[in-house]
């Protein structure tokens, strides 16, 4: 059965871009701030295009081996069990890798062979050469923001895949976003979405990130079970920014200055 398509409205053209990216074996590239919509949008695309979906949250430990699979003990016998990426090029899916700049050189480099013309996989473990269906597509996600200069993509791993930039949904989507996220009316969203204009206005200045759509969504999501406004927004929209005391004495003069 197919599982229903996961809620996602478009900020511009990005779903014909991914399905023309997919149709043409171009692996894709993902960049923007924490919370703006990007796992959702993978979500979304592949439960659209009907193709499995297979995630890897990337991190400093993660191997090649983590990605392509390894011989495991079972019983009294070794077997050679897939990892997310090897089922995703075998049934013809989607590998999403999250975060993708965390994981290291060695992991990165088994991608190249399968991010240009020849997409292959090369299992040396197993002696295989797995040739990529043309259902398969690999798709990357990062956050520019909070890197270091260390923690950059190599030239030639980043210029293996055509690139889209995401952002948080311009004010009329967003509303309408966390509203049908939420279940709260759109008429008591749209505080909410002018008090995360604001705030993200101080990016930079104070906070190393604007508030992200995930967040005005956990505070919608409260408010409609109940919590007072204000309280919400604390726990929400202030508290999750900073630990800095005059930082969020900041934030909470806007705050102020919108629920007064
Ligand atoms: N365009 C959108 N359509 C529907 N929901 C959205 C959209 N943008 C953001 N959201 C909401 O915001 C939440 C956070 O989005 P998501 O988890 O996709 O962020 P992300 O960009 O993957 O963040 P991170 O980089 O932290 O992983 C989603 O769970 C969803 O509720
Ligand atoms: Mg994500």
């Amino acid at each position: 059965m197919l599982s229903p398509l996961p809620f996602y409205l478009p900020q511009g053209n990005e779903c014909g871009l991914f399905e023309l990216a997919w149709r043409h074996q171009l692996p894709l590239l993902l960049k923007g701030p924490t919370g703006c919509g990007k796992t959702r949008f993978v979500a979304h695309m592949a439960a659209r295009l009907g193709r499995p979906l297979f995630t890897v949250s990337c991190h400093d430990d993660l191997t090649a081996a983590d990605l392509t699979g390894r011989y495991l003990l079972k019983g009294g016998d070794t077997v050679w069990t897939d990892g997310p990426l090897t089922s995703a090029v075998r049934g013809g899916g989607i590998c999403y890798l999250d975060e993708v700049v965390e994981a290291r050189k060695d992991a990165t480099v088994v991608l190249h062979p399968l991010t240009d013309d020849r997409r292959i996989l090369p299992l040396e473990r197993t002696g295989e050469m797995l040739a990529a269906p043309s259902e398969f597509m690999l798709v990357a996600s990062y956050n520019p923001g909070y890197q270091n200069v260390l923690k950059q993509l190599k030239p030639s791993t980043r210029q293996r895949f055509v690139a889209i930039e995401f952002d948080f949904p311009a004010p009329e989507l967003e509303r309408r976003v966390v509203a049908e996220e939420s279940g709260l009316d759109e008429g008591k969203v749209q505080p909410l979405i002018l008090l995360a204009q604001r705030l993200r206005a101080l990016k930079g200045h104070d906070l190393e990130e604007g508030v992200s759509t995930r967040l005005l969504v956990y505070c919608a999501t409260l408010i409609q079970a109940g919590l007072a406004v204000r309280d919400a927004v604390q726990v929400t929209m202030v508290e999750p920014l900073s630990d800095d005391s005059e930082v969020k004495a900041g934030l909470e003069e806007v705050v102020k200055a919108i629920f007064a």
